[in-house]
């Protein structure tokens, strides 16, 4: 049993490299591979970390050594924990129920069906990622150690999502590990091989596909978003969506009443999904969508050739994106698009571009935008303006920058004035 593990174990005290003991103090709660965790020993479950010139202990930390990069992770900076015996079944369980807590306070399944319950450090459950697709439950593991207490984790997991959602009802509990191996497979505890279902996301019924692919059909880091874009999708009438993906950004500006909805992708099955969405959607308008199979670069040179302008465009790339041909960084990306983009924006419009990488800051992002526009004959007429980024289920933890992934500016022209 987890609940006497910390009791019953002789922790281990590992020296930390000072700058690990800085950040960890600031907040961060990774220990990356160094030449001081080469010395972790591998069995331990629990370290405490300690100061090697002072010998003073720092942190109660969880052992991977079997994680490529981030060797350790932390559970607390209480002293006082860890040494009167901290009971870490007992811990578990209040870190979930605040999880829980926090997501049932936010009525989120009110108006959507895709919700993180668990959001990994943000929460104090380090790689642990716990999200509800209708009645399917997806478990992501990004730390190898949940899979080494899975038996003794998902009954509390299930016993605490009783308590806070009554109301939901799983039917399958799916579980991914992530970010280990190339192998990409989901388990189901039910021993289902696949799963394919409807589900509602703000009104709109998307086509989920579970264990078929990498991907199951929606980003649910982008829904909180989808609805705060609300406002500015329906200034205008139309809506260029460029690596739409399946369309979600897409079906929601339909489902707003825009009249003219472009979709750009590079990928003819993800095409082939988002029409399938479109199918499942009776009440949308489909002569108001079009779909582009092309490279976004190949896309916003024919709609510039064709005069086309529109008053919301999202870009939201990959971090890694490729043409078909040669792949490049979206931040690189961002020379050739952004000038394309301010081309086919309406003067009224807002562009909405986004950097899915937490290794570029949101001021280093900022300054490359500023950078580019300067280049372009729209200079001093655009404002780079309100930032959009994770947020409600999926808000990332203050101080960790990788858990800040997701950097989106909006961007228009100055008093609505294009020259
Ligand atoms: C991060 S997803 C976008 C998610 C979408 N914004 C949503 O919320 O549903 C990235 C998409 O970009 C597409 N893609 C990658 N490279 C591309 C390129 N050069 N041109 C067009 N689409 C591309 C992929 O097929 C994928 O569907």
């Amino acid at each position: 049993m987890i609940s006497g593990l910390l009791l019953s174990q002789n922790l281990s005290k590992v020296p930390l490299h000072p700058a690990s003991i800085k950040y960890l103090k600031l907040g961060h709660p990774w220990i990356t591979e160094d030449s001081f965790t080469k010395r972790f020993p591998q069995k331990d479950f629990f370290l405490i970390g300690i100061d090697e010139k002072n010998r003073q202990e720092i942190a109660l930390l969880i052992n991977d050594h079997e994680h490529k990069n981030v060797k350790a992770r932390l559970w607390s900076l209480n002293k006082d924990e860890w040494r009167n015996g901290l009971n870490f079944q007992e811990d578990l369980v209040q870190r979930i129920s605040n999880a829980l807590a926090k997501r049932s306070s936010l009525k989120l399944l009110t108006e959507r069906e895709n919700v993180y319950l668990i959001n990994a450090e943000s929460d104090l459950l380090p790689g642990l990622q716990v999200a509800i697709f209708k009645d399917q439950l997806l478990i992501q593991y990004y730390a190898l150690f949940w899979k080494k207490i899975e038996p003794e984790v998902l009954p509390i997991l299930f016993q605490q999502i009783k308590i806070h959602f009554p109301e939901l009802n799983i039917q399958d509990t799916w579980i991914q590990e992530r970010n280990f191996n190339q192998d990409k497979k989901i388990r189901s505890l039910n021993g289902s091989i696949q799963k394919d279902f409807i589900m509602v996301e703000f009104g709109l019924n998307y086509h989920l596909r579970f264990n078929d692919y990498y991907d199951i059909g929606i980003y649910t880091d982008m829904s909180a978003i989808r609805k705060q874009m609300t406002p500015y999708l329906q200034k205008g009438n139309s809506l260029l969506n460029l690596f739409c993906y399946t369309g979600a950004f897409s079906l929601y500006g339909l489902s707003l009443g825009l009249e003219n909805v472009v979709s750009v992708d590079l990928s003819p099955k993800y095409l082939t999904w988002l029409d399938e969405n479109l199918s499942h959607n009776p009440s949308l308008d489909r002569t108001h969508h079009t779909s582009i199979c092309l490279s976004c670069e190949k896309a916003l040179v024919k709609l510039i050739a064709d005069k086309n302008e529109f008053d919301s465009i999202i870009c939201d790339p990959p971090s890694a994106s490729s043409d078909g041909q040669s792949t490049s960084s979206a931040f690189k990306a961002y020379e050739k698009l952004l000038p394309m983009l301010l081309e086919v924006l309406s003067s009224k419009g807002t562009l909405l571009v986004f950097l899915n990488t937490h290794t570029i800051s949101w001021n280093k992002f900022e300054e490359k935008l500023n950078q580019i526009i300067s280049t372009t004959k729209y200079a001093n007429q655009v404002n780079i303006g309100k930032r959009f980024k994770l947020q409600e289920d999926c808000s990332p933890l203050k101080n960790f920058h990788e858990g800040d992934y997701l950097k989106g500016f909006l961007i228009d022209f100055k008093n609505s004035i294009k020259r």
